[in-house]
């Protein structure tokens, strides 16, 4: 019939299987196979009913986002949903694994649902900048009423069989082989014991009140995003008659495939599963079952809690058993989060602490663990010294790692007697909910080393990104430099508040001055003094920062930095104004305006300028793998898709032109990188490199 869609026949019955490795996405084959299938045993007065089901791990996970973005082609999937809906015989749907979007959709489509215990279904296109277009929208409300159907559509939630069955999405939760399942409901169709209907049969009880209270809480939440408002749109829409509710689905989605936001969180779905292709790939990672950590302060602890979350064995350790009550505390704490996030089961977390986990102030306890992080501060000599004491107390094949935000990897593997296994892990705090882990691969660090890093990566759910070494590798260089243009924006003539205004109407989470008191401003106080041996007379320096925290304010924890926490809502810092006009006095600055687009503008140019000099460094594998970093680390706009995919919107030869013109002011800062200036030439982009 088709190599993605195969036909058996069994008497009366026909089983109709999706086979499209791996997860039998709804490509141009699919569709077209179906569209067939239905058409062939339509015309066969013998088949009585027809079952379809998903061949392998899966039922349907959605249409094929590869596809998106390129020419339609036709029978698209709404189509093939409405002949089944309308078609003359009973026709059914066996889910197991995942019925996602148009995966759902299809099922929606048949005159029953049977799903196997363990399948997931969900309504994930808000998730990719689209809605439902293939009737979800118009069916689902039909069965599970207009709330429901508003809550899984506008935030991609994804549930179980069971909360499916409650919901009215399936008509009945079962166990066995999807074939086998199919066959069996299929003969109950005959039977007469399993009931069939076609959706768009049913009425829609219309609800004016959801679909105001969606509205008016989307446009409260998500003012920049554009799809969870047409899905709205299109929910509203269900109270039509059905043909016409489905002309309006489908205007709307062919809106939402026009919005860059589509092609921006597609991109981003994509770099989640491209930073997993390194060269490395194909070694095998070793056996990681006993990691140690050492230091309990907030990364440490952090970084110990993901370990005991994903069901590690973990040692801590720490000097003194002062510091060491506190880690455990701290990891108390966090586990404490984690069961009140649904992350762990109540009645696990005591046994996850008895069980997997020792707190020790001797490192000689690290004798049999498979692998180290290190992560106490940030000094280069003390972290030698610990590798080196390791290196001889840890088994041959222990793994060496350090979570250093900035320092050589090469320096600390140079004092062992094993190069090969060390390697930089770093992570990003709070390090048991964020998901960036940047794998930094030292000059001898052997393959299997950083595709250990990757395993140990996918088991505590991470995003794990190779990084070169360098200062502060990929996210951490990158913030370093563009960082600069906030401090360099203020003293020119804007306010901390302006800044951090821009970029959150950019999409930002927070805008950086925000960050730095939540992060502690004396983090970057004491970057800016090790950095200062090294840092060039021609450098712009904004010494603000540093006022405040000789102040003995670090932002949040210390209730004051740029703002002033412990009120409804923090107010900016007064004393900051002062600084302020105390460093543009003694620099004789004179102070601008700045405009949004300008804050955001210079901002995002500063952070392309020093991505595409990583990129060119060979820090970064790909532009897909810096983007991956800043979405998962740096809570960048995931519609926007990350820095570069970002750039391409804008051009390399408008980039080149910004820099050139900024750089009149400050032509330290501002130099055309080569390969913006190479790309500017050539007219390439950033995702030909990817
Ligand atoms: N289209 C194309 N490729 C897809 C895909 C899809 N819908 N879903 C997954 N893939 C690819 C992945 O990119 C990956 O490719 P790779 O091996 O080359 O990197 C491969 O399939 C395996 O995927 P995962 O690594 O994610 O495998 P998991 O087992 O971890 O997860 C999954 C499986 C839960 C199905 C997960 O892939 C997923 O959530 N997929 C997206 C589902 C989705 O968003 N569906 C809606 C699509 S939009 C739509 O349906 C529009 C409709 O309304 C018209």
């Amino acid at each position: 019939m088709s190599d993605a869609v195969h036909i058996e026949r069994a008497g009366p019955i026909a089983l109709v299987a999706i086979q499209n490795p791996p997860v039998n996405a709804a490509s141009h084959a699919v569709r077209e196979g179906l569209w067939n299938a239905v058409e062939t045993l339509d015309a066969d007065s013998d088949v009585k009913v027809i079952a379809v089901y998903g061949s392998g791990r899966t039922f349907i996970a959605g249409a094929d986002i590869r596809e998106f973005g390129k020419p339609p082609q036709e029978p698209m999937l709404g189509r093939v949903c409405s002949k089944m809906e309308t078609l003359g015989k009973p026709i059914i749907a066996v889910c197991h694994g995942n019925a996602l979007g148009g995966g759902l959709e299809t099922a929606l489509g048949c005159h029953a649902r049977v799903a196997i215990d363990g399948l997931t279904v969900g309504f994930p296109e808000v998730t990719l900048g689209i809605l439902p277009g293939a009737g979800g929208t118009q069916r689902a409300p039909r069965l599970t009423g207009i709330k429901a159907a508003l809550d899984l559509i506008t935030t991609g939630k994804r549930v179980n069989a069971q909360t499916a069955l409650e919901l009215g999405l399936v008509d009945r939760v079962t166990t066995g082989d999807p074939r086998d399942v199919a066959l069996a409901a299929a003969q109950e169709v005959l039977y007469g014991t399993l009931k069939t209907r076609a959706v768009r049969d049913i009425d829609v009880e219309p609800d004016d009140a959801a679909i105001d209270a969606a509205a008016k809480a989307l446009a409260a939440k998500q003012p920049l995003l554009f799809s969870p408002h047409k899905c709205v749109e299109a929910v509203a829409a269900s109270t039509m008659p059905i043909d016409d509710g489905l002309a309006r689905e489908r205007e709307l989605f062919g809106e939402c495939m026009e919005s860059p936001q589509r092609a921006g969180l597609i991109h981003a779905f994509f770099s989640e599963r491209a930073v997993t292709k390194i060269p490395e790939a194909g070694a095998t990672p070793r056996k990681i079952e006993k990691i140690g950590v050492i230091g309990g302060g907030t990364m440490g602890s952090g970084i110990a809690t993901a370990a005991l979350l994903a069901g590690l064995s973990v040692r801590l350790n720490e000097q003194s058993s002062e510091a060491l009550s506190r880690g455990v505390a701290t990891i108390e704490k966090n586990l404490e989060g984690a069961v009140k996030r649904g992350k762990l089961a109540e009645d696990k977390r005591r046994a996850v602490l008895d069980v997997n986990f020792h707190a020790s102030t001797e490192l000689s306890d690290f004798a049999d663990v498979d692998l180290v992080i290190e992560a106490v501060f940030e000094d280069l000599d003390v972290k030698k010294t610990i590798f080196k004491s390791l290196d001889g107390i840890v088994k041959d094949g222990a793994i060496l790692a350090s979570n250093t935000s900035y320092l050589d990897i090469n320096a600390l593997a140079a004092g062992t007697s094993r190069p090969a296994d060390v390697m930089g892990l770093h992570f990003f705090s709070p390090a048991h909910i964020m998901r960036l882990l940047e794998v930094v691969v030292a000059d001898k660090t052997a393959p299997e080393v950083v595709a250990t890093g990757f395993a140990l990566g996918k088991k505590l759910g991470k995003v794990a990104v190779r990084a070169g070494v360098c200062d502060g590798f990929i996210g951490n260089r990158i913030l370093s430099h563009y960082r600069k243009v906030a401090d360099y924006l203020v003293l020119d003539g804007a306010t901390p508040q302006e800044v951090d205004a821009a970029l959150e109407g950019f999409g930002f989470a927070m805008g950086p001055f925000a960050v730095s008191d939540l992060a502690g401003l004396d983090i970057g106080w004491a970057t800016r003094k090790r950095q200062a041996a090294f840092r060039s007379n021609q450098e712009r320096y904004v010494s603000i920062g540093d006022r405040i925290c000789e102040g003995g304010n670090f932002g949040r924890k210390t209730g004051k930095g740029y703002y002033v926490y412990g009120g409804d809502k923090p107010v900016p810092n007064p004393d900051v104004e002062g600084f302020i006009a105390a460093e543009r006095a003694e620099k004789g600055i004179t102070a601008k305006t700045f405009t949004a687009d300008e804050i955001v503008d210079r901002y995002m140019t500063a952070m392309i300028a020093e991505a595409a000099r990583v990129l060119d460094d060979g820090i970064a594998l790909r532009p897909i793998d810096i983007d991956a970093v800043f979405l998962f680390g740096y809570g960048f706009p995931r519609f926007r898709g990350g820095p570069l995919h970002y750039a391409d919107t804008l051009g390399a030869a408008e980039l080149k032109r910004r820099i050139e013109a900024y750089a009149r002011e400050d032509s330290y800062f501002w130099q055309v990188p080569s390969l913006i200036a190479q790309m500017a030439e050539d007219g390439t982009t950033f995702a030909s490199r990817n």
